[in-house]
């Protein structure tokens, strides 16, 4: 390890996503907490972490708040200082002053003393980012996170956020893939270069789309050119981008050992070429 960093700490470039642990979401749009699969869950990451992974991503809103309990068993006994935990804050909690108590009680649910990184979990329309912004600076101040990040914001809204913030943002966490590209253009990467901000790449299989669900002939061709499993080379193509590193959830150890494989992968830079221009063909198509 060593070349991927956020905030200058070194990160395993596949992280432990979690969405999905400890609850799910209803078709009406609300979040609830599921205990039902807390053991395989809590499994799930402590084989993680066996495995040499060490970025944790989990959020307030996930489980309605149950993921981060979970998240803070399977890590109890670990050796803390190898670990790079993130959470997100709400958009229920995005006043100044509400920030920095949504960090404390994550920090209770996950049963440690500091955040390795504090998102705002997105761009909130209806309060301005003065407010969130000014209150992670707050919980960073308040020693209650090392560093601060944002998500799924575009590259002007990176911008605003570095120069409104008195602590570097160190992170934009967006869905990128091979599948969808979204706020990652080559005017969200300058900015992140010039900023150094990480791009922490969310759905990098697209929820199975990239994985065993793989249907695009392109990406099957390609798996089987380089001799990798679909869900390989989508994250051997994130991770083997200048300051991107990923984040895919995956519950089973045999997706776990079959997505670490992912770092023996090398995809050859004229099968890159034209990998890099899938995401913009299928969303025309
Ligand atoms: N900031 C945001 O707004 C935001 C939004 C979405 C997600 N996220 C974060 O990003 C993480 C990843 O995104 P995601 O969970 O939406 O999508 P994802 O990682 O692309 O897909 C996860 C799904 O793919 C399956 N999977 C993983 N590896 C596999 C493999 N090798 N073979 C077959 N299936 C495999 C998992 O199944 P199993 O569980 O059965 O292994 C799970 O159903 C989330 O968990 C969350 O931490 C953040």
């Amino acid at each position: 390890m060593g070349a991927w960093r956020i905030g200058g700490r070194a990160v395993h470039p596949i992280g432990i996503g979690t969405w999905g642990m400890g609850g799910d979401r209803l078709p009406d749009g609300e979040v609830f907490a599921d205990y039902r699969y807390d053991d395989r869950d809590i499994a799930a990451i402590r084989a993680a972490v066996e495995l040499g992974q060490n970025h944790i991503d989990t959020a307030q809103l996930y489980g309605a708040g149950h993921t981060e309990e979970l998240v803070g068993e399977a890590i109890s006994g670990l050796e803390r200082e190898e670990l790079f935990i993130a959470t997100k804050v709400w958009r229920s909690h995005s006043l100044r002053h509400a920030v920095p108590r949504a960090a404390e009680e994550s920090l209770r649910k996950l049963r440690i003393d500091v955040l390795d990184l504090l998102y705002v979990h997105a761009p909130w329309d209806s309060v301005p980012m003065e407010e969130y912004v000014a209150g992670l600076d707050d919980a960073v101040d308040a020693g209650l996170t090392r560093a601060i990040a944002v998500s799924n914001f575009s590259a002007g809204q990176v911008l605003d956020a570095v120069r409104l913030s008195r602590h570097p943002i160190v992170a934009n966490q967006v869905r990128y893939s091979l599948l969808h590209h979204g706020h990652v253009s080559s005017r969200m990467r300058a900015v992140c270069s010039e900023h150094g901000v990480t791009i922490v790449a969310y759905r990098p299989v697209e929820r199975r789309l990239l994985a065993d669900q793989a249907t695009s002939p392109a990406v099957l061709d390609a798996a089987a050119r380089v001799g990798c499993t679909p869900a390989q080379l989508a994250i051997s193509w994130v991770i083997n981008q200048p300051g991107v590193v990923t984040i895919p959830k995956a519950s089973s150890r045999e997706h776990l050992e079959e997505n670490m494989g992912a770092m023996r992968v090398r995809i050859p830079d004229d099968l890159r070429a034209g990998l890099d221009g899938l995401a913009l063909k299928e969303e025309t198509e």
